[in-house]
C-alpha cells in the first residue's frame, strides 16, 4: 500500500460541492485513522466549468484526472443549461470524462438496509434482503453512437452500436464479481427486438463458458423493470448496456428508499472515478439538506479500489451506524422536522467511525 494517494476532486454543480465536502471530511478522518495521506487536487466539471472556461470538461481538469490515482466526482447539471438545443451543456462534461478516461464499467450496488426497510415506498416483505449490483456499460451504445437530424430537422436518430470487445470486457468483470457474491449473473437486454442485444447474448454465452460455476439467466429489460420491484431479492449481479443500466439503476434506488443512498464506481484500464448515482438536485443546492451518504459510500468504494479494504469497511460501518441511529437527511424522513442536515450527517459518520466496537 502506498502512503500517499493523488485524488482529483470534482465537486461539480448543485448539491455536488456540499456532498463532496462531507466525503472529504470523512476521508480526512480515514487519513488519520489509517496513517495514509491524500493529496486532493480540486478541478471543475459541468456548469461551473462552463461558467469559468466555456468548456464543460476543461483540459486542465482532464489532465488532473488522468494523473490521479482516483477521481471523486459530486454531480453535474444546472437548470440554466437545461435547454437541449444549447451547444455546450454540463452533461457533455460527464460523458466526455467517462470516454476520455476509458471508464467502460460502471458499478452500481443497491442494498435494502435493514434499519431503513420501512422507508422504502415498496412493501417491506418485497425488499427485505435485496442486495444486487448493476454492471452498466458506460462508454458505448446509444450514448456514444452517431446521432443527428435529417429531413430539415424532422427526423432524428441515435445509433445504438456495440463492438464485441466492448461487451466482452464488462461481461467478464460481471462474472468475476459474481464469484465474490452469490454466484449469479443476469443479462438484461432486449434481444427479442434489438440486434445489438443479440450480440450481447452471444458474447455473454461465450464468456459464460469460462465461468461454469456461475448461474446465469437473461431477462428482457421491460420484464426486468417489473421484476426489480416485485422480486428484487432474485437478482445478484446484473450486466447491461449503457442506456438500460441508466434507467434500471434509478429504478433500483426505490428498493433502498432513496436515490441519495446509491454510490457508484466507474472503472477503466488504469483509471477510476467514483460518483453518486444521483444528480445535482438544483432545488436543494446550498440548503444543506442533501443526502451525503451516496457520495460517502462512493468514496468508500474508492478506498477499496485503491487497496484500502479496511478503511472502506470503516466508512461503511460509520454509515451503517448512522442509519441504525436514524441520523438521516429529509429524503429519508417522513417528518421533515426530524431530519438532520447534510453536514450533520457527515459529522455523524465521522463520529460513528471513531466508535470502537
Ligand atoms: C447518470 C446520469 C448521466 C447518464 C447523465 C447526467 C448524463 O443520469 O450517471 O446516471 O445518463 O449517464
Ligand atoms: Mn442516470
Amino acid at each position: 500500500m502506498k502512503n500517499i494517494y493523488n485524488i482529483a476532486v470534482l465537486p461539480g454543480d448543485g448539491i455536488g460541492p456540499e456532498v463532496v465536502a462531507q466525503a472529504v471530511k470523512v476521508l480526512h478522518s480515514i487519513s488519520e485513522m489509517h496513517q495514509v495521506n491524500f493529496d486532493l487536487q480540486y478541478a471543475d466539471l459541468g456548469a461551473v466549468a462552463i461558467d469559468k472556461t466555456g468548456k464543460a470538461l476543461p483540459d486542465d481538469t482532464l489532465k488532473k484526472c488522468m494523473e490521479a490515482d482516483a477521481v471523486l466526482l459530486g454531480a453535474i447539471g444546472d437548470p440554466r443549461y437545461d435547454d437541449p438545443s444549447l451547444s455546450v451543456r454540463p452533461e457533455q462534461g460527464l460523458l466526455a470524462i467517462r470516454k476520455a478516461m476509458g471508464l467502460f464499467c460502471n458499478v452500481r450496488p443497491v442494498k435494502a438496509y435493514n434499519s431503513l426497510l420501512g422507508l422504502s415506498p415498496l412493501k417491506e416483505s418485497y425488499v427485505k434482503g435485496a442486495d444486487l449490483v448493476i454492471y452498466r456499460e458506460l462508454t458505448g451504445g446509444i450514448y456514444f453512437g452517431e446521432q443527428g437530424r435529417k429531413e430539415d430537422g424532422n427526423y432524428a436518430y441515435d445509433i445504438c452500436g456495440y463492438h464485441k470487445y466492448e461487451i466482452e470486457r464488462i461481461v467478464r468483470l460481471a462474472f468475476k464479481a459474481a464469484r465474490l457474491r452469490r454466484n449469479k449473473v443476469t443479462l438484461v437486454d432486449k434481444a427479442n427486438v434489438l440486434e445489438s442485444s443479440r450480440l450481447w447474448r452471444e458474447v455473454f454465452n461465450e464468456v459464460k463458458s469460462g465461468f461454469v460455476d456461475v448461474d446465469t439467466n437473461y431477462v428482457l429489460v421491460d420484464n426486468a423493470a417489473m421484476q426489480m420491484i416485485l422480486n428484487p431479492v432474485e437478482f445478484d449481479v446484473i450486466v447491461t448496456s449503457n442506456i438500460f443500466g441508466d434507467i434500471i439503476s434509478d429504478e433500483a434506488s426505490v428498493i433502498c428508499g432513496s436515490l441519495g443512498l446509491l454510490p457508484s464506481s466507474s472503472i477503466g484500464e488504469g483509471h477510476a472515478l467514483f460518483e453518486p448515482v444521483h444528480g445535482s438536485y438544483p432545488s436543494a443546492a446550498g440548503k444543506n439538506i442533501a443526502n451525503p451518504l451516496a457520495m460517502i459510500l462512493s468514496m468508500a468504494m474508492m478506498l477499496r479500489h485503491l487497496g484500502m479494504g479496511a478503511a472502506a469497511t470503516d466508512v461503511e460501518k460509520g454509515v451503517q451506524r448512522c442509519m441504525d441511529s436514524l441520523i438521516l437527511t429529509e429524503d429519508l424522513c417522513a417528518d421533515k422536522s426530524e431530519a438532520y442536515s447534510c453536514s450533520a450527517v457527515g459529522d455523524a459518520v465521522v463520529k460513528a467511525m471513531l466508535v470502537q466496537v
